[in-house]
Parts: C-alpha cells; sequence; structure tokens
C-alpha cells in the first residue's frame, strides 16, 4: 500500500453523479495512488485497507476537480490599454478591428517578439490562473497569422507546459483574421498562409485541435470549412469561435464537422442549438467577453438547457475583447449577467470544459480519473461564484502532487 494519499474530512464535489447537487460527498474520503484518483466516497463506506493509512485530514474544506481553461489565447505581444480607452471613448470594437487595429495591433506585437518573449509574457497570466486552482488550460495560436509566428506561439504554448505544473492543450487558429500583409485577398491567405502552416504545425507535433473566427469581420464559414476539410484529413479535431457578433451559421457548420465546441454563440439560435445537440458539440461561453465588448445580446442559455448542450465556461483571455485571468471571476460573471447557477458554473470549468477538450480522464472525481484537485477554503461549493475578487484556493494538486 505504498505510493497511496489518503484526504479526509473533505467536502467532496465529485461532478460525478447527479444524485446530490455537484455529485456532493460530505465527509468524504479521497485516495490518490500515484497521478489518479483510487478511491472517493463517504467516510462511512471507506474500505479498512484505507482506513489504517495515514491521511491528510483537510478539517472539512471543499474539493473540487482542477479547474480547466478550455478557451484561451494567452500567448501574445503587447497589450491593447489604449483600445479599451478608445472604445470607452466612442469607438466600436468592429470599427477598430476594420481601421487596422483589434486583432492586427496584437498581430505586430506577436510578430516582432521572441519564442522566449512569448513565453515570459505569458507565464504572468498562467500563473494567475494556476493561483485560482487551474490544472487544465487551452493555448491557441493566431496571433501570428504568417508560418513563422503561428508555429512560434504553438511552441511557446507547449513550452509553458513544461515549465508549469499543468497540462496545455493547443489549438491552431490560423483562421483568426486577415492579416494586412493580405488585405482584402481572404481566400489567399487561407490558401497560402492557413492550410500549410496548419499542415507544418501538426508536421511538428504542435496541434491539438483546429479553431477559426467566423464572423463579419473575419472568415465566412465556407472559408472556414476549406480549413477544417484539412484538419479533418489530418485527424484533427475542430471547434469555432461562431455567433459571437452577428449570426452567420457558423455554430451549424461546425456541428457539421462533429467540431468539440462553438464558442461564444450570443447570436446563436435555436437552429444551431439543436445542430450542437445532435452532433455533440459543448457550447463555451465566454463572459469576460461578454462583458469587456459591453454586449447586450445574451446567449442562449435557456436553449442549451432544454436541448441539453453542455456548458462550459473559459476566460477568452485575450489582450482585445477578455483580458482576464480568473476563472473565479469567469464564475461569477457567468452567474450574474447569464443567470446561470453556481452548479452550472462550477461544472462549466470542470467537467464540461473537459468535454469541451474532449478529456475523459478529468473533470470529474471519480476512481481512474487524474488526481488533478482544487481544495478550497470555503463550505459550499455556491461560495466559489458568489464571491467577487477573492481567492480562497487553499491547496492544488496536478497528477497527484501538491
Ligand atoms: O475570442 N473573437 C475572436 N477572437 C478573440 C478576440 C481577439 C482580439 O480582439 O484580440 C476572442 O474574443
Ligand atoms: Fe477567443
Amino acid at each position: 500500500m505504498t505510493g497511496k494519499t489518503v484526504l479526509r474530512n473533505a467536502r467532496i464535489a465529485t461532478q460525478a453523479n447527479d444524485q446530490t447537487p455537484y455529485g456532493m460527498i460530505n465527509d468524504g474520503i479521497l485516495v490518490l495512488a500515484d497521478d489518479q484518483i483510487d478511491w472517493v466516497g463517504a467516510a462511512a463506506d471507506a474500505p479498512d485497507e484505507y482506513l489504517s493509512l495515514d491521511a491528510v485530514d483537510l478539517e472539512g474544506r471543499l474539493v473540487t476537480p482542477g479547474l480547466i481553461d478550455c478557451h484561451t489565447h494567452v500567448i501574445f505581444g503587447g497589450d491593447r490599454a489604449q483600445e479599451f480607452e478608445m472604445r470607452l471613448n466612442g469607438a466600436g470594437y468592429e470599427e477598430i478591428a476594420r481601421a487596422g487595429g483589434g486583432i492586427n495591433s496584437t498581430v505586430r506585437a506577436t510578430r516582432a517578439a521572441s519564442l522566449e518573449q512569448l513565453i515570459e509574457g505569458a507565464l504572468p497570466r498562467v500563473d494567475a490562473l494556476i493561483a485560482e486552482g487551474l490544472t487544465t488550460i487551452e493555448i491557441k495560436s493566431g496571433y501570428g497569422l504568417n508560418h513563422e509566428t503561428e508555429l512560434n506561439m504553438l511552441r511557446a504554448a507547449r513550452e509553458i507546459g513544461k515549465c508549469r505544473p499543468i497540462t496545455v492543450r493547443t489549438t491552431y487558429l490560423g483562421a483568426h483574421a486577415t492579416p494586412p500583409d493580405y488585405k482584402d485577398q481572404d481566400d489567399a491567405y487561407i490558401d497560402e498562409v492557413v492550410i500549410p502552416a496548419l499542415e507544418a504545425a501538426h508536421a511538428e507535433g504542435l496541434v491539438d485541435a483546429v479553431d477559426g473566427f467566423c464572423e463579419g469581420i473575419a472568415f465566412q464559414p465556407r472559408q472556414i470549412a476549406r480549413v477544417f476539410d484539412v484538419a479533418t484529413a489530418l485527424g484533427l479535431p475542430v471547434k469555432l469561435h461562431a455567433e459571437q457578433l452577428s449570426n452567420l451559421g457558423g455554430a451549424r457548420m461546425a456541428a457539421s464537422y462533429g467540431a468539440m465546441s462553438a464558442d461564444h454563440i450570443e447570436y446563436l439560435d435555436e437552429d444551431g442549438v439543436t445542430a450542437m445537440a445532435r452532433a455533440g458539440t459543448a457550447a463555451v461561453i465566454l463572459p469576460g467577453a461578454f462583458y469587456t465588448l459591453r454586449e447586450t445580446q445574451q446567449p442562449p442559455i435557456d436553449l442549451l438547457r432544454r436541448y441539453k448542450v453542455p456548458m462550459a465556461l473559459a476566460t477568452d483571455c485575450n489582450p482585445g475583447s477578455s483580458p482576464l485571468t480568473s476563472l473565479l471571476l469567469t464564475m461569477n460573471m457567468a452567474c450574474t449577467l447569464f443567470r446561470m447557477t453556481p452548479e452550472e458554473a462550477l461544472a462549466g470549468v470542470t467537467r464540461n470544459a473537459a468535454l469541451a477538450l474532449a478529456l475523459n480522464d478529468r473533470g470529474v472525481i471519480a476512481p481512474g480519473q487524474r488526481a488533478d484537485l482544487a481544495i478550497w477554503d470555503v463550505e459550499h461549493p455556491a461560495e466559489l461564484s458568489y464571491r467577487i475578487g477573492f481567492n480562497p484556493l487553499h491547496h492544488r494538486i496536478f497528477g497527484g502532487q501538491v
């Protein structure tokens, strides 16, 4: 019985059953074996062999799965504080983008940065997320928009996964915007840059999934479809920034590719929701972008509930529409802005975030799952969503390591 860690006197939000809200086990025991969960349950049901082991007393603290941020752009050069200021002086997000600012201003700064600078710039943002119990993060490219810098962003993402105790899942987002060097030549940009760079990045083992931005200021569904065809041929799963500022039918198109998720989706209609439900495509709700852009169109939470589309929540951490590095604040925003329940918010950054990344070894607390856990100085899981700007993390366990 060596190599086992027993945690007792825990209140465990397993997220793994619907018999109790949050899959809650009060007075619970957790047994970890190496990087996995070996046993979880009520103390009263624990096998004697575990009760005789030395145990860490959690003194009634709450245990949840480690948090998962399933949609980020944490790697970028520069910042966009001036655009924030411009918007508050009356300029619109799309107007700034069309005038060569927006994503393209970050592209200029990202191209100018070295690999080391990209890593150094992203680490404080990643560390802020880790300090709140994050154990898995998705990181996108999409601010290089040329062959060399798109690959460098993905290399930086892989390096971040090596220098921090977290899992990094990379996403190739070459189809994020048309760069200035291809102004008004969207199709040529896709043929000459997006697709060849995807193939090269894949050959270097840098890509876990492929994303795009389907929007009036970015790409049409037919253009994204060409990228998704290549992704599918390479065996890579897809996801999409869809219906953020308007409804172009992006989510429906993504669902037709069996997309893992459609993200943002403020303008999604019932048609799109049913297409997602049929395809098993998760919804990724991004309240940070809604809040920052002072959007008023709410994502269709009731429809997503009605058709049982799993709802994940993520920071969308990026310099333009969501300079947000807190999953706890993201949960609070989802509750207050969209009336998601605290239980949906916690599922959104654990179980459903794992679903959105197609990771079936995490996101719930159950035997055989990775021992990625967050231990909180709170009594009830609703406290995680309720407080604003407060971090009650007590300890984080990654792969069984405290
Ligand atoms: O997810 N929606 C598209 N892309 C990013 C924002 C990009 C930017 O403004 O830099 C997002 O919100
Ligand atoms: Fe995004």
